[in-house]
C-alpha cells in the first residue's frame, strides 16, 4: 500500500477537510502515522469516549465534548492533523456543522487538516462541498501476508511462545482468499482461524471463504453454499467430470507449457431431475473453490430494491470471492422476461452478457436450465459459454450407479440387491425418480415392519409413471434441439 503518499500529498497541500468512509479506524490511524513521517505535523485523534489525544507524542487524552474539540482545534496555533472518529452524528447540530465549516474555511485559524472518519459517513450538503473524500485502498497480497504472519506471532506471544504451524501453500491460499477485505476484517479472520487449532492449513480455507462471504454479502442476493459436493456423488456425467478435471490447473492459474485461456463457464441444459443442480455444485468441488449461488428470483425481488443494482453488486461481490464458482440455477427464469416489466429483464440480460464477456476475475460460471424456449438466444450464442452440456436421462449403467449412490447415502447395505435388475426395470427414470423410488420403498417396507428388499423396489418402480412417459413429446423436442447444439454430459 502506498496510500500514505497520497495522504501526505493532501496534507502537504493543507487540505482543510477530509472524509474517510470506513469502520477500519486502526488502519486509518496507521495510514496517517505513515503519512506523517513524510510531512512532519502533529497528529491528534478525537473520539467522544476518550477525548482528544496527541498520538505522535503518546500524550494522555484530554476528555473533551464534540463542541469543545472544535474550539480546541480553532485555538491550536501549530498546523496539525486532527482525526475525528464517528463525528458525523454531531453535525446534525446546526451550530456544530457551522463551526466545522468555518474551520474548513479557515476563519482566523491555522491551516489544519481535519479528517472525519466513520462507517457510512454522510455529511450535510454544504460541508460535503468542502470535503475531499478519501478511500483507503484495500490491502494487497503482500500486506495481507504480513497481517496473517503478524497474527501468528501474536498467537505465539499469547500462548507461551507456542509456534503457529503454517503450511506455506495454505498460507498462500488464505492470503488469496482474504483479498478484497479491509485490513481490520482480514486481521479478524486470520486471528480466528489461528485460534481454532494454532495452525494455518488447507482445512482453514472453507472457514475463510465463509467469513469473507458473510462480510461482503450484506444484501443477500448471493448465497454461499456450504455443503461440499464431490463428483463421486454424481452418477454419470463422465464427459463433464473429465472436462473440469482437465481445466482445473489452468483455472487456478497454474503455469502451462502452452498458454491456454482459462475456462469461463458452462451451461447445463436438460431434462428435469437428472442432476443438473447437483452437478453444478460438484463443479465447485472439482475446482476446489467456494461455490456461490446467484438467486435470480431475489435479484428481481422488490424487497431487495433496484434489480440492476442487485445484479451489479452481486457480481462485484462474486469477483471479490474469486477464485470461485458462480452458479445460476434455472437461468431461464431470470432472463426470460416479459413485455410487462418495462424492459428490466432486457437491461439485466444486457448487463449480464457484458459482464460475461469482460470479466477478468477467476469466476467460473455454471448455469442450469431445463427449457430452451424461454432462453434468450443471445445467451446461447457461440462463445458465451465454453460448452453447453446436455443432461439426458441416465443410461442403464448410470441408473445402477444411481441406486448404489443413493443406497450408500442412506447407509443401506448393498448385499441382497441386484442393482443390474433394478437398473433394467427403471428405464426412462431420472435420477430424482430413482431416488424417490428408494424413499417410497423404504416407507412401504417400514409399513410392513420388514427390511427393504428387492421386491419393494421393483413394485415401486412398476407403479411409477416417469416424466419421460408423461412428457415424452417435450423431452423429445428438447433432445432434438440439443442433438445439434450441445455436447452430451455423459
Ligand atoms: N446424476 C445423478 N447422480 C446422483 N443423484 C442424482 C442424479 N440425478 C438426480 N439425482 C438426485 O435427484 C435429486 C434432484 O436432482 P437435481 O435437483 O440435481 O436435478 P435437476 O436436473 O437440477 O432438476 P431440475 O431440472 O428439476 O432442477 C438430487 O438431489 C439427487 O439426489
Ligand atoms: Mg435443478
Amino acid at each position: 500500500m502506498n496510500e500514505h503518499h497520497d495522504l501526505a500529498a493532501l496534507i502537504r497541500a493543507d487540505t482543510p477537510l477530509l472524509a474517510i468512509d470506513t469502520h477500519d479506524e486502526p488502519e486509518v490511524i496507521a495510514a496517517f502515522q505513515r503519512a506523517l513521517t513524510e510531512v512532519l505535523r502533529p497528529l491528534l485523534v478525537w473520539s467522544i469516549t476518550t477525548g482528544l489525544r496527541r498520538i505522535d507524542m503518546e500524550a494522555p487524552a484530554k476528555p473533551m465534548s464534540s463542541g469543545e474539540v472544535l474550539d480546541a482545534i480553532a485555538q491550536t496555533q501549530q498546523k496539525s492533523v486532527f482525526l475525528l472518529l464517528d463525528y458525523a452524528p454531531f453535525l446534525r447540530y446546526v451550530v456544530t456543522a457551522r463551526q466545522l465549516r468555518e474551520l474548513a474555511q479557515r476563519h482566523g485559524c491555522a491551516p489544519h487538516t481535519i479528517v472525519l472518519v466513520g462507517a457510512g459517513l454522510e455529511l450535510p450538503k454544504d460541508l460535503e462541498a468542502h470535503a475531499v473524500r478519501f478511500t483507503l485502498k484495500l490491502p494487497g497480497e503482500a500486506e495481507l501476508d504480513r497481517i496473517v504472519r503478524e497474527e501468528a506471532l501474536n498467537y505465539s506471544r499469547e500462548h507461551a511462545g507456542k509456534r503457529v504451524q503454517i503450511h506455506s501453500s495454505a498460507l498462500k491460499a488464505v492470503v488469496r482468499n482474504l483479498k478484497g477485505l479491509a485490513a481490520a476484517d482480514a486481521r479478524r479472520i486470520a486471528r480466528r482461524i489461528i485460534a481454532t487449532d494454532g495452525m494455518i492449513t488447507e482445512d482453514d480455507l472453507p472457514a475463510v471463504a465463509k467469513a469473507k462471504f458473510e462480510l461482503l454479502n450484506k444484501a443477500g442476493v448471493l448465497s454461499f453454499e456450504y455443503e461440499p459436493i464431490s463428483f463421486d456423488d454424481v452418477a454419470g456425467a463422465r464427459r463433464l467430470k473429465r472436462w473440469i478435471q482437465q481445466r482445473r490447473a489452468v483455472f487456478m492459474g497454474e503455469p502451462t507449457p502452452v498458454p491456454l485461456d482459462p475456462p469461463k463457464g458452462i451451461l447445463l441444459l436438460g431434462v428435469q431431475g437428472t442432476g443438473k443442480s447437483l452437478a453444478a455444485k460438484a463443479v465447485a468441488g472439482g475446482f476446489q473453490v467456494p461455490l456461490l449461488r446467484l438467486d435470480m428470483a431475489s435479484v428481481y425481488n422488490k424487497y431487495h430494491g433496484e434489480t440492476e443494482r442487485n445484479l451489479r453488486e452481486s457480481l462485484q461481490n462474486a469477483e471479490l470471492m474469486a477464485p470461485c464458482v458462480l452458479w445460476i440455477d434455472e437461468i431461464e427464469k431470470g432472463f426470460a422476461g416479459s413485455d410487462s416489466d418495462g424492459g428490466v429483464s432486457r437491461r439485466v440480460l444486457g448487463y449480464f452478457l457484458t459482464w460475461m464477456a469482460e470479466r477478468k476475475a477467476k469466476i467460473f460460471l455454471v448455469a442450469t436450465a431445463n427449457a430452451i424456449d424461454q432462453l434468450p438466444p443471445e445467451l446461447l450464442r457461440k462463445g458465451r459459454f465454453d460448452e453447453i452440456f446436455f443432461v439426458d436421462l441416465p443410461r442403464e449403467e448410470v441408473r445402477a450407479d444411481l441406486f448404489r449412490i443413493h443406497f450408500q447415502r442412506r447407509n443401506l447395505p448393498l448385499e441382497g440387491f441386484d442393482l443390474a435388475a433394478l437398473a433394467a426395470a427403471s428405464a426412462g427414470f431420472s435420477g430424482a425418480e430413482i431416488e424417490q423410488a428408494i424413499v417410497s420403498s423404504l416407507y412401504a417396507a417400514h409399513g410392513e415392519g420388514a427390511a427393504l428388499d428387492q421386491r419393494h423396489l421393483l413394485e415401486e418402480i412398476a407403479h411409477t409413471r416417469p416424466l419421460s412417459v408423461v412428457m415424452a413429446e417435450k423431452i423429445g423436442a428438447l433432445r432434438a434441439w440439443a442433438a445439434e447444439r450441445t455436447v452430451p454430459v455423459d
